[in-house]
C-alpha cells in the first residue's frame, strides 16, 4: 500500500475506535482516539499495563492545546517553539475534557507533538487535525520498547490477528529512545522536572527554560517509565565497566557460561569469538556499538531485542560514557539491569 492510503487507512481506523501501531521518530506508538475512552482502555488490555500509568496524547504540529492543557505557562511556549516537532513530551494541567483513562486519574496530561512525517500525516487527517492520539510505546507491559513495524509484529502478532487492527510502516525509528519528559505543572514548588531523559539533552532544555531542571522526586506523579525495572528484555543484563569487561568475559567463558555481550566501538576485541591473552573464548558473541551516542541509540532496543532471541545466561553490556550527551541510554540501560541485580555474582560462583 502507498503511504498517502495507509495513513487514510489508519486514520480511519482510529476514527472507528480500533487500535493502530504507529511510528514515530522515538519508538513505534500503540494508538487510539484519545476521545474515545474504551479504545484507549483497549491499550491498556492490549499492553498489560496497570490503569493508573498515563498515556501520552499525541497532537499535530499546529494543534490547539487548549484542548488538552490549562494554565499552559511561557516556558512550554519557549519549550515547544524550540523542540517541537519533536522528541519532547511536556506534562500540563490537564484540561476538564480529557477522560480519566489518560491520565490515570491524574490532574495533569502529558502532550508531545512527533516530527516523523508519517506520524504528523496521521495526525492532519485524524479528525480534521482537531484529534488527539494517545499513544505508549507499542510493547507489552515493562518490556523494550519497539524501533521498526516487525518489533510491533513480534510483540502483538500481525495485525488483525490481536488487538492492533494495523501496523503502519515507517522504517526504523531515527532517534530509538523514548521522548525526554518535561513537567511543568510544578512550577511554583519545584520548577520544571525532568521525568525521563531521552535524546534531547539536560543543558539544551535548560538552555531553553534558562533554569536548572529538577530530576524526579518522590513527589513525583506516577511514571510506568520511572519504574526502577522497565524497557527490560528477558535474558538477564548486566553493566560493567570498560576495564573490568575482557576479565570479566574471560571468567564467565571459563564458567561455561552462555554470554552474548553489547560492546563500545572503542575495543580492540575481535567481533566473533574473543582472544584474550591467546585464549579463544568461545560463547561470547559480542556486538559492538556505535561510539556516537546517537547512532548508539538508534540501535539499542534492536540489539537487545535480537540479543534476547539467543537464549543466553546473561547480556553484558559495555557501560558508555557517563556524560550528558548518554544520559537517556544510561538510564535505560540501568532500567534493563534493574532486574539483573546480582546475576553476574551468581553467574562467576
Ligand atoms: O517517545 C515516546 O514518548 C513514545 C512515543 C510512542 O511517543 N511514547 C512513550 O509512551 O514512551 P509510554 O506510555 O511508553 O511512556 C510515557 C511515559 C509513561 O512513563 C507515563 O507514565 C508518562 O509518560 N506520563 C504520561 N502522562 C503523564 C502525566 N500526566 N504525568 C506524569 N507522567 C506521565
Ligand atoms: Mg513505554
Amino acid at each position: 500500500m502507498a503511504d498517502a492510503d495507509a495513513i487514510a487507512q489508519a486514520a480511519r481506523l482510529l476514527e472507528e475506535g480500533k487500535l493502530v501501531a504507529i511510528p514515530t521518530e522515538t519508538v513505534y506508538g500503540l494508538a487510539a482516539d484519545a476521545d474515545n475512552p474504551a479504545a484507549v482502555a483497549a491499550i491498556f488490555s492490549a499492553k498489560g499495563r496497570p490503569s493508573n500509568h498515563p498515556l501520552i496524547v499525541h497532537v499535530a504540529y499546529d494543534a490547539d492545546l487548549s484542548r488538552w492543557a490549562i494554565d499552559i505557562p511561557p516556558v512550554a511556549q519557549r519549550l515547544i517553539k524550540a523542540f517541537w516537532p519533536g522528541p519532547l513530551t511536556l506534562i500540563l494541567k490537564r484540561a476538564p475534557g480529557v477522560d480519566d483513562v489518560i491520565t490515570g486519574g491524574q490532574d495533569s496530561v502529558g502532550v508531545r507533538c512527533p516530527s516523523h512525517p508519517m506520524a504528523q500525516a496521521l495526525l492532519k487527517l485524524f479528525r480534521q487535525g482537531q484529534g488527539g492520539i494517545a499513544a505508549p510505546s507499542a510493547n507489552r507491559f515493562g518490556r523494550v520498547s519497539p524501533t521498526t513495524a516487525q518489533h510491533v509484529i513480534d510483540e502483538f502478532g500481525s495485525p488483525g490477528s490481536g488487538p492492533i487492527a494495523a501496523v503502519l510502516e515507517g522504517g526504523a525509528c531515527e532517534v530509538g529512545i523514548e521522548s525526554s519528559i518535561v513537567d511543568l505543572t510544578r512550577l511554583d514548588t519545584h520548577g520544571p522536572v525532568l521525568l525521563r531523559p531521552g535524546q534531547i539533552s539536560v543543558q539544551q532544555l535548560e538552555q531553553v527554560l534558562g533554569c536548572q531542571l529538577a530530576t524526579t522526586g518522590h513527589n513525583a506523579p506516577r511514571v510506568s517509565g520511572s519504574l526502577d525495572a522497565h524497557y527490560a528484555p528477558r535474558t538477564p543484563l548486566a553493566l560493567i565497566e570498560t576495564q573490568a569487561l575482557t576479565k570479566t568475559i574471560a571468567a564467565l567463558a571459563a564458567k561455561q557460561r552462555h554470554v552474548v555481550s553489547l560492546v563500545m566501538d572503542n575495543e580492540v576485541l575481535p567481533t566473533e569469538g574473543l582472544r584474550l591473552e591467546g585464549v579463544q573464548v568461545e560463547g561470547v558473541f559480542t556486538t559492538r556499538m556505535a561510539s556516537d551516542p546517537q547512532a548508539y541509540a538508534q540501535a539499542l532496543y534492536a540489539q537487545l531485542r535480537a540479543l534476547d532471541q539467543v537464549g543466553a545466561d546473561l547480556i553484558l553490556v559495555e557501560q558508555p560514557p557517563k556524560t550528558a550527551a548518554w544520559q537517556g541510554i544510561n538510564d535505560r540501560l540501568q532500567r534493563a539491569a534493574f532486574d539483573s541485580a546480582g546475576v553476574l555474582e551468581r553467574l562467576l560462583a
